[in-house]
């Protein structure tokens, strides 16, 4: 089993890949008790589906050596060995209820031009049930949908499981406040790990325009109390994740997941009054801190990775 779990974990990494984002953590595919469902669908599926053809193929077998044994049987006998119609022909005949050519004459319309002539033939009854079906589908949809709406029309499907899924996040975020972070749950990270990894994507990303010690080039200085845009944990996690429309300030929340821009930004937040030499000249209005920023407790941050 465990071999068969990783080769569709394999396949469904190949296409899922691309709808991963990048804070998926890997393992979360088997916790996810839909997706595993139709895993083990598909692949009953696929079982199944050989058993089929094997089933068939036997029965292939089975029709000729009966076959074979029948005109044997007939010719010992010394009559005429006449086949059977194949389940198939009955079927066809049933499905087209057509005429055949050695009694055309008898639905033969009298007309002749020039040699054309023409056949009565009936529409085919597969044809004619699925129409009679679709009108007696469309009454019971029509009554079902828009007279008694006792249905869900695709608009209400939509809307209800909208409304489920903001359920959810209602209670997932009253349940560990800190799970979900964006611009309104975001806190000041101050474990080192965070600040590690906070300063890793910092250099590695955002120090072309900030300087590796936030000192500022193209982007502004990071490291006085002047903000354009606010110096609070919120403020600056929301540019982050939103960029700045119009300037070289992109937003990274494609990205980045919630929890490293979170990290990053309470890193740029570590290097407020350390100075740097040739720092860009103060821009935007000086920030003064209100009240003590709200900081990520150990309990909330093992939560926020789940
Ligand atoms: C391509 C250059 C560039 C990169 C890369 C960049 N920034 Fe910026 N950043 C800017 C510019 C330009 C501004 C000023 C936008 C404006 O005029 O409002 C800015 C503004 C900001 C501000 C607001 C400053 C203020 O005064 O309010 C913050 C915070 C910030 N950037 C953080 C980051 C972080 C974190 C990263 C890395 C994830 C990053 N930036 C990457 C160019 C950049």
């Amino acid at each position: 089993m465990k071999k068969v779990k990783a080769i569709f974990a394999m396949m469904l990494f190949s296409f899922g890949a691309f709808a991963q984002s990048s804070n998926a953590n890997e393992g979360a595919i088997w916790d996810d008790p839909i997706l595993l469902f139709y895993i083990t669908a598909g692949f009953m599926f696929v079982v199944a589906l050989l058993v089929i053809v094997v089933a068939l193929y036997m029965l292939q077998v089975l029709r000729y050596l009966a076959k074979d044994a029948a005109m044997e049987r007939a010719k010992k006998a010394g009559v005429e060995f006449v086949e059977e119609p194949s389940w198939w022909a009955k079927l066809n005949q049933k499905l087209y209820g057509y005429v055949p050519i050695e009694k055309e004459e008898t639905i033969m319309l009298d007309h002749n031009y020039d040699g054309i002539r023409e056949l009565d033939n009936h529409l085919p009854p597969w044809w004619k049930w699925l129409f009679i079906g679709s009108i007696i589908w469309g009454v019971f949809y029509l009554i079902a949908y828009h007279v008694t709406s006792s249905l869900p029309l695709q608009i209400d499907e939509y809307q209800n499981e909208v409304a489920v899924a903001e359920e959810q996040i209602r209670k997932l975020k009253a349940a560990n406040p800190g799970a979900v972070i964006d611009e309104n749950t975001v806190m000041l990270a101050t474990d080192a790990t965070a600040l590690a990894d906070g300063k890793e994507t910092f250099n590695n990303i955002c120090s072309s325009c900030h300087r590796v010690d936030g000192g500022g080039d193209i982007g502004p200085n990071l490291t006085d109390q002047y903000w354009k845009h606010g110096g609070s944990i919120k403020d600056v996690f929301t540019i982050v994740k939103n960029g700045v429309p119009n300037t070289n300030m992109v937003a990274w929340g494609g990205a980045l997941s919630p929890e490293k821009m979170q990290n990053v930004s309470s890193y740029l937040l570590t290097l407020q009054g350390t100075n740097p030499p040739n720092a860009k000249a103060p821009e935007g209005d000086l920030y003064v801190p209100e009240a003590k920023e709200p900081v990520v407790s150990d309990t909330i941050k093992t939560q926020a990775s789940l």
